[in-house]
């Protein structure tokens, strides 16, 4: 009983902690099939700051921004007037199917109807955009 306890005492620093949890993180599985989902992105989207100005805007910071907010890049109004702030739920909502999200938006990507696959490309992005 004492052991289990440990163990499940253990397993629960591991996931909460920051640290040790984002230690390996780019080793993982998700974060591999993330890069290879981001493919498909990366023609319009850089993930870190960069002077060359893409078709879509600059996703570098983008976790926990407001939308349509990168000074420079025109968006439609549909996009810059929704008032959604970028978090793992939005952004999944978004990247499932951006036009039911975002009725008028102009981002040409039909979407990503596998839920595991956009759960690992959310986390690529979470790390790629963090970083400086
Ligand atoms: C063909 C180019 C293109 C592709 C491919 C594309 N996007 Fe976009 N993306 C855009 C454009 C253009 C906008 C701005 C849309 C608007 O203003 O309505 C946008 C907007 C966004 C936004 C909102 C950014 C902000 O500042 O509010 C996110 C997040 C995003 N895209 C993520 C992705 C991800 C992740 C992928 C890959 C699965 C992807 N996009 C694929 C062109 C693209």
């Amino acid at each position: 009983m004492a052991f289990t306890m440990a163990r499940l005492l253990i397993a629960i620093l591991v996931a909460v902690s920051p640290g040790w949890a984002t230690a390996d993180v780019s080793q993982t599985s998700d974060y591999k099939r993330g890069r290879l989902l981001y493919i498909q992105c990366r023609a319009c989207h850089d993930l870190q700051p960069s002077p060359v100005e893409k078709v879509g805007p600059n996703l570098a910071g983008i976790m926990g921004q407001r939308a349509g907010q990168v000074q420079g890049f025109t968006y439609s109004a549909a996009l810059s007037s929704s008032k959604i702030v970028w978090d793992r739920a939005t952004l999944d909502r978004w990247l499932e199917k951006p036009g039911a999200v975002v009725p008028g938006n102009v981002m040409a990507f039909a979407g990503i109807p596998d839920a595991a696959d956009r759960a690992a490309l959310i986390q690529y992005i979470e790390i790629e955009s963090a970083r400086r």
